[in-house]
């Protein structure tokens, strides 16, 4: 009978583990999950994964551009990551005569193969332990302020010796709101060339409709190289660079994944927030979400209509769109999760738990028993004055034009200053230039002018006149109080509303012409907005955010006091992590069950001529028809397309490998389900899933569908 019961208990903790919440430190794997891993499933160790001593997996994986991850897949540097990753270098070699945008790009040869000016990828080479370091001179009495510059000192000095004696980059992050520090470094490649991308109808099917959601049919990925000097390092781009030769790459696996099959996802999560008080979720999911949720909406329908009445403008507009839309309907998944799972409710019990734990010891009491009601008093001021920064940022900086024109302050302080050599004015003007045409090659006026007009309004009318900035007050009463009245003379009368009268300007440039940029409508609020924003908003947030800081992180100090046995894993910021958890399906709501993969059955379901999400090449349908897979057909004879697990992910994930447990690339991470958006904040095993490519639809799509089988010739596949 005992034994039975044991063996129960042990059978429920195993059962359990289909899904584990973090993102773990690849350092500390070994001590704290290898253990749990392997029992998940793993056939690896931790050293395989992250090495110091023998090149392993991380050897392979690189922070893509400034906010992805990509992984590398040949002994020839070749990169994988998604579509919507790519999609920014993508759009800039596209036109209406190529667009490879909307008709897909494949180099046949490593000369057609096209740079990237300003696209980068980073390795990692090796990360440590330095808390002890950065905290030398800091004791528990000092002031807030004071700890933060000895802090700061430190990881200055460290990060410089570091750099300096390593010949890599070297950068010092905190974790655990600053209760520990790590310092990475890193090698950044500067020479990254597009190999690949599928149509947008692939890449992108689905569109914005689909996005966050399951299921989900999209072949979202796309190939790059990364180059390097004739010494495999890092060099800007030359034709004389040859591609790059890698430590490891990660060899694909065409066998594919079934339920409860183990995964781990190694790359960049970007920003979580799990130890947030109950006040400040309440702050981000009922009042500044519904705000930004509301005023992107106004600006998305007016770019759909005019992407739907001009090829050119649905050009112009692709990735600004995807953007705003991928934000907005996040940010309105994660406020209805957090309802559904109660999350402000749970908090506040947690919190009341530590609390009656604070006071069960003078000690705590004295450290910890005023926490929570010091978050609740900064925060009743903190939320309303991030509220205005929100309105700020989605309605102020929302008007495209006012962000390009605030680009200009740098040229009138330059011509103001007497002393300042005429060579730098120049070299800001030639920098203008550029962005100018930078800028009008993807922008619709009209689109513009709709939009500054409402969200000026809506500014002015439903924000708190105590947070309105100066300029509004201003304009409005000069155009009385009407906005479009002020947008339509702007759009006529300034500078920088036309592309020939800005250029004709700049070309004739003096410096005593500086008056007229400060005179200009647009530049006048946009550096109105910029005052505003450094005399009343950014000092004040500071402030409060230092506060809450530091809060943070003496109740992350007492947390792990309290419950010892817990394992606490760091907030994502942006450094290497892995997160582990098997494929599953889910059930996201009465009576609806959704099955963990999707296959090329259901692009035919959504397929649609009619609406542009869901427009299918003629090419996949004949390879459909035929059911022409090869190699890349299940066992069954299907084409899977995508799959879903319980790794716990978040931004900055996107592209990353999906691994199974031999440490093969089964997927590619490019989302999460619509119901479990809020894991960002709280994490629920039973909803939260991240969404992969099964890389058999990958292959296809780049041998069978695009004939660029010479990428995957050199890959190293396993049948
Ligand atoms: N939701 C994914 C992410 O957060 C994909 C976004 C790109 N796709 C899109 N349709 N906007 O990055
Ligand atoms: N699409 C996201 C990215 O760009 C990943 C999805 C998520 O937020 O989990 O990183």
């Amino acid at each position: 009978m005992k034994k039975t019961l044991i063996t129960l208990v042990l059978l429920l903790a195993i059962m359990r583990l289909t899904a584990i919440e973090g993102m773990w430190l690849p350092i500390l794997l070994q001590q704290l999950n290898e253990k749990e891993m392997q029992q998940m499933g793993f056939r690896l160790t931790a050293e395989d994964i992250y090495s110091v001593n023998q090149n392993s997996m991380k050897d392979a994986i690189v922070i893509f551009g400034r906010g992805c991850t990509g992984e590398i897949i040949s002994p020839e540097g070749l990169l994988l990551t998604n579509h919507h990753c790519g999609h920014g270098a993508i759009q800039r070699h596209s036109s209406l005569e190529n667009d490879y945008l909307q008709d897909g790009f494949w180099a046949m040869n490593r000369s057609e193969e096209l740079p990237n000016a300003g696209l980068t990828v980073t390795l990692l080479v090796r990360m440590e332990d330095v808390t002890q370091t950065i905290l030398k001179g800091v004791n528990a009495d000092m002031s807030e302020i004071m700890r933060d510059s000895i802090i700061r000192i430190n990881i200055k000095a460290l990060e410089k010796q570091s750099a300096d004696s390593s010949g890599y980059d070297a950068q010092i992050r905190p974790f655990y709101f600053g209760n520990e520090y790590y310092i990475f470094f890193t090698e950044t490649f500067r020479d990254v060339r597009l190999v690949g991308a599928p149509p947008s109808n692939i890449g992108n099917f689905g569109g914005d409709t689909d996005n966050w959601m399951w299921p989900r049919h999209t072949g979202d990925f796309s190939l790059f190289r990364i180059y390097a000097d004739e010494n495999n390092k890092p060099a800007d781009y030359s034709p004389d660079n040859v591609p790059y030769t890698p430590k490891y790459h990660f060899p694909i696996s065409l066998k594919g994944v079934e339920k409860d099959d183990f995964t781990f996802v190694f790359g960049y999560p970007g920003r979580t927030q799990q130890y947030l008080p109950a006040v400040a979720v309440e702050g981000i999911t009922e009042v500044s979400n519904p705000v930004a949720i509301k005023l992107r909406e106004r600006r998305l329908e007016t770019f759909q209509s005019a992407m739907n009445e001009s090829q050119l403008v649905r050009i112009q507009y692709a990735s600004k769109y995807a953007g705003v839309a991928n934000g907005w309907k996040k940010m309105i998944g994660e406020s209805r999760g957090i309802k559904r799972m109660e999350a402000i409710d749970k908090k506040r019990e947690h919190e009341q738990e530590f609390m009656n734990w604070a006071a069960s010891k003078p000690a705590y009491e004295a450290k910890y028993g005023g926490i929570i009601p010091a978050f609740e008093a900064i925060y009743k001021h903190f939320i309303p004055l991030n509220l205005s920064r929100t309105y700020m940022s989605e309605a102020g900086l929302g008007i495209e034009m006012l962000r390009f024109a605030g680009q200009f302050a740098d040229l009138v302080r330059m011509s103001k200053d007497k002393k300042k050599p005429d060579e730098e004015k120049q070299k800001r003007l030639l920098a203008l230039k550029n962005a100018a045409d930078g800028f009008f090659k993807n922008y619709h006026e009209p689109i513009d002018k709709k939009i500054m007009a409402e969200m000026l309004e809506i500014y002015f009318s439903e924000l708190n006149p105590v947070y309105h900035p100066e300029v509004l007050t201003e304009l409005r009463a000069e155009f009385n109080n009407d906005f479009e009245a002020l947008s339509n003379h702007a759009y006529e009368k300034s500078i920088f509303a036309d592309p020939e009268r800005l250029k004709n300007f700049l070309d004739n440039y003096k410096p005593r012409d500086h008056k007229k940029i400060e005179r200009d409508v647009f530049y006048r609020l946009a550096s109105g907005l910029n005052e505003h924003f450094r005399n009343n908003i950014a000092g004040s947030v500071q402030k409060y955010e230092r506060q809450l800081d530091s809060l943070q992180r003496i109740y992350v100090q007492g947390l792990m006091e309290m419950q010892p046995e817990r394992r606490f894993y760091p907030d994502a910021n942006f450094t290497l992590r892995i997160t582990y958890g098997k494929v599953d399906d889910y059930y996201p709501m009465d009576a609806v069950h959704y099955s963990h993969y999707s296959t090329i059955e259901g692009i035919m379901e959504k397929e649609n001529p009619d609406i542009y999400d869901y427009v299918v090449e003629d090419r996949l349908k004949e390879l459909y028809s035929n059911a022409d897979y090869g190699r890349y057909a299940d066992s069954d004879g299907q084409l899977r397309v995508c799959f879903i697990a319980s790794n716990h992910t978040t931004g900055g994930n996107s592209g990353s490998p999906v691994l199974n447990a031999d440490g093969h690339l089964v997927g590619i991470n490019f989302d999460r389900n619509w119901e479990g958006t809020m894991s960002d904040l709280m994490y629920d095993p039973d909803m939260c899933r991240n969404i992969s490519l099964d890389i058999r639809y990958c292959l296809f799509i780049i041998d069978k569908f695009a004939g660029a089988g010479h990428l995957v010739g050199e890959m190293s596949i396993i049948e």
